[in-house]
């Protein structure tokens, strides 16, 4: 490397620094510093650190919505949701404490038994984000609430995806996917209120464009078994699935435990 190239590459790196340096600033989370840039939601910035906080309808890859609210926390002693909250200099952020642990608790309460959910013989069972996010939060058996027991359709027109919409929570994962990332806009919502249920932009599946390609039909899009890719049910033995083997949450807990090691 010749002379001048060393000084452009020291005064680039300054720049980078000095770029960071600016946007950079660090707020807490339950009372632990946590390092915050610019334009990082209070997620993301808890995500970088190792601190998990619970979701359902955010996944990496898509614009968050803020509409489950499993996320949940208190900013400066005000709730607010952590996937669409900026990250911002100095406020206090609540995500451990007993009160956010019950509301929490209660929304995937509710999702049970608003829904059909018989995980026995679902295919999602051991890599369903509903019931790892149960066992996480330590609900093992039914709750006050009574099970509405919903008469939802299922389509199974398609040769190689089915929609089960019984087990549907909402979280708009495969619509954003659909229209933000494939172009399409095969899902939408259809009903209103405690009727309102993903749909198809057609008669049924088989009447619309969507392809096993697409990323709104990708595993990691539906966080449960509604969205099933037909031909291949129980591809990976039940015990060997991803929750199964660790709980939800543990990549973003661990991710950071190693880089600590290094
Ligand atoms: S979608 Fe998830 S919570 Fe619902 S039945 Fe299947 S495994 Fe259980
Ligand atoms: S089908 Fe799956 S991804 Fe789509 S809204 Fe329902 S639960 Fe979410
Ligand atoms: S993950 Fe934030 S509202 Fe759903």
């Amino acid at each position: 490397m010749t002379r001048f190239m060393e000084e452009a590459a020291i005064e680039s790196m300054a720049e980078k620094v000095g770029d960071i340096m600016r946007n950079a600033f660090v707020f807490n989370i339950d009372g632990v510093g946590v390092k915050g840039k610019d334009g990082q939601t209070i997620m993301d910035a808890a995500d970088q650190a190792g601190i998990y906080i619970p979701r359902l309808c955010d996944v990496e890859g898509l614009e968050p919505q803020g509409s489950c609210r499993v996320c949940t926390v208190k900013v400066n002693g005000r709730p607010a949701a952590a996937c669409t909250q900026p990250a911002a200099e100095g406020i206090e952020v609540e995500n451990e404490t007993l009160e956010i642990f019950n509301w929490r608790r209660d929304l995937i309460r509710m999702l049970f038994h608003e829904g059909n959910h018989l995980c026995p013989i679902c295919e999602a069972s051991g890599r369903c984000e509903l019931q790892a996010m149960a066992y996480r939060l330590g609900i093992f058996q039914p709750a006050k609430y009574p099970y509405l027991q919903p008469v939802r359709p299922i389509d199974a027109s398609h040769p190689d995806i089915m929609l089960d919409t019984n087990r549907c929570i909402r979280c708009g994962r495969c619509i954003r996917a659909s229209k933000d990332i494939d172009g399409k806009n095969v899902f939408g919502y259809v009903g209103r209120g405690m009727h309102k249920r993903v749909g198809v932009n057609g008669k049924n599946l088989a009447q619309t464009n969507v392809h096993l390609d697409d990323r709104a039909i990708a595993l990691e899009t539906c966080p449960v078994g509604c969205i099933i890719r037909k031909g291949l049910g129980f591809f990976t033995p039940i015990g060997q699935r991803e929750f199964d083997r660790a709980p939800i949450g543990s990549t973003i807990e661990k991710a950071v435990l190693k880089r600590g090691k290094k």
